[in-house]
């Protein structure tokens, strides 16, 4: 692995809304990104039952390659089993440019949220917040009970960013993928990376 390339852990959990997911490891390999990437069994489940992306192919970097083409090829993917809870990533030394939970379920932002760290991707996001480095959280839920809006409140207390699976309507997307990468390129901003991703909104 390059010592130059960013390296931002990407956590998938068990959220409807994989396609957020695929297209921001896309966009991130294109950019020259290492990810670290961590799936949950729900987030294997749902990448399965709404894409035809496949987790079982080759390695990991071969899927994206055949699915979005060579330019992911600019970037590295690292895998982790999220029971794992002796990785690297477990540890503050393992040191990244931060962490983004695309999308991230209900049960991952309480255990985000309560510090519960019982999986590789919730002890990689408390040692994201302890470290003081950038937590991304994509939550995806409808509609929200007070429970799921007091965790959202907790984590953004704690200093996680708040990134909502809102795509805005003013670029008028005609597909999916438009919709994905405004989702990406908002999440990518939020770790500097500038990938023109979306139209911004002009008057
Ligand atoms: C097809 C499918 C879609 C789901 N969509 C959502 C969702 O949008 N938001 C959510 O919070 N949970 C959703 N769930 C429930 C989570 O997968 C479930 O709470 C799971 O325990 C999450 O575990 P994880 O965070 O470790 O992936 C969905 C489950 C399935 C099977």
């Amino acid at each position: 692995m390059s010592e130059n390339k960013k390296k931002i852990i990407v956590g998938i959990t068990g959220a409807s809304g994989a396609i957020y997911a695929l297209h921001t490891v896309r966009a991130l390999l294109v950019n020259g990104v290492e990810v670290h990437f961590v799936i949950s069994d729900y987030g294997a489940y749902v990448i399965e039952s709404e894409t035809d992306f496949s987790l079982k192919n080759k390695s990991l970097i071969e899927s994206f390659r055949e699915k979005f083409g060579d330019a992911v090829l600019n970037g590295a993917i690292v895998k982790y089993s999220n029971r794992d809870l002796a990785a690297s990533l477990s540890s503050g030394s393992f040191k990244t440019d931060g962490m983004v939970i695309v999308p991230c379920s209900m049960k991952t932002l309480a255990g985000v949220a309560q510090g519960i760290a019982g999986s590789l991707i919730e002890r990689s996001a408390d040692v994201t917040l302890k470290e003081g480095r950038k937590l991304v959280l994509v939550p995806r839920e409808t509609p929200l009970n007070k429970i799921h809006l007091k965790n959202m409140l907790a984590a953004s207390d704690a200093g996680a960013h708040i990134l909502p699976a809102m795509p805005a309507f003013y670029q008028k997307p005609s597909t999916i993928e438009e919709l994905a990468d405004f989702i990406a390129g908002r999440i990518l901003a939020l770790f500097n990376i500038e990938a023109e991703l979306f139209e911004p909104w002009q008057k």
